[in-house]
């Protein structure tokens, strides 16, 4: 497996790859890798010759209230994960190959980035979709592999090929949980014994949502008030939002349509927050 860290190397690299006709499939992510990440990995080495995992903390969707230096960092057992998932190349650049002194140019998409994580983290998704595409130019993928867990991640970076006319193939994979039901996450780390027995409202949250769908329930206003009910339970959560949206849009939904609607949760569960989604 080869590390590279300068953007011209990992061009290259990109370009030589093409040049023979090879593919390239690439895994955007921030590190300090779980098994959730790993999964999409194994999903990347199916589907395409050279698989890239790109590992950078970017500054740029962090607010300044954020937890950007506390974020954890791990680069050596990063690498190794994604050696033993199949990677072939690692590209880690420091952070000023990517924001050189003088950087100015930013990517914003306007209406699928406003609501949910928008209204909370206002520059968020300026820094996501700036960096990604930033990272397609670098490494040059044909398929780019993303997860569910972040689904209005998914939309904007979606929304964004199509306005932009990028030609990467997007591959979503699923949310990787914990035995218990917990999404896993980077942030996991920063819960407690208690704070982490609370967060499993969110996904009981969710599966309720779920069954009630199964059971015939089509009214989003009764599946959010019980979502709600469910996380109101816990004095440690504090919910930031509970929606009933269009996985594609991300625009509020009054009705369940069976694998379009999305319902998404985001706590504060004491100082971490936490966000989950279900397709329903
Ligand atoms: P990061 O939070 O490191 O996540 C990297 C990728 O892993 C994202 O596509 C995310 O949706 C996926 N992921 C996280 N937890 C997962 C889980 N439990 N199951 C499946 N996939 C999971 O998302 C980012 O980084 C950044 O915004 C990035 C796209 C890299 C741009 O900086």
């Amino acid at each position: 497996m080869q590390i590279i860290t300068s953007v011209s190397e990992m061009q290259t690299l990109a370009s030589s790859l093409h040049a023979q006709g090879r593919t390239i499939a690439l895994v955007p992510t921030m590190g300090a890798l779980h098994a959730g990440h790993v999964s999409l990995v194994t999903t990347a080495v199916g589907r395409a010759e050279c698989v890239v995992v790109s590992i950078f903390v970017n500054p740029t969707q962090f607010s300044p209230n954020e937890d950007f230096n506390k974020y954890p960092r791990e680069l050596e057992a990063d690498i190794a994960k994604c050696e033993a998932a199949g990677a072939h190349v690692i590209f880690a650049p420091p952070a000023d190959q990517i924001y050189p002194k003088g950087y100015s140019t930013y990517i914003t998409e306007e209406f699928i980035a406003r609501p949910l994580e928008g209204v909370s983290r206002p520059s968020h998704f300026r820094g996501v979709t700036t960096v990604v595409a930033k990272l397609f130019n670098i490494c040059r993928p044909d398929v780019a592999v993303f997860g569910q867990k972040d689904a209005q991640q998914v939309a904007v970076i979606k929304k964004m090929i199509v306005d932009l006319n990028f030609t990467v193939a997007i591959v979503v994979a699923p949310t990787l949980r914990e035995a218990d039901g917990l999404a896993m996450s980077s942030r996991n780390r920063y819960l407690s014994v208690t704070q982490r027995q609370e967060a499993l409202a969110i996904s009981r949250a969710l599966f309720k949502a779920r069954d009630m769908v199964a059971s015939g329930e089509r009214r989003a206003d009764r599946l959010v008030a019980e979502a709600t009910h469910i996380l109101s339970q816990h004095r440690r959560i504090r919910v930031i939002y509970v929606s009933m949206v269009d996985a594609d849009t991300m625009e509020p939904q009054r009705e369940v349509i069976s694998g379009r609607a999305l319902m998404a949760i985001a706590v504060w569960m004491e100082d971490v927050r936490l966000i989950d989604n279900i397709v329903l």
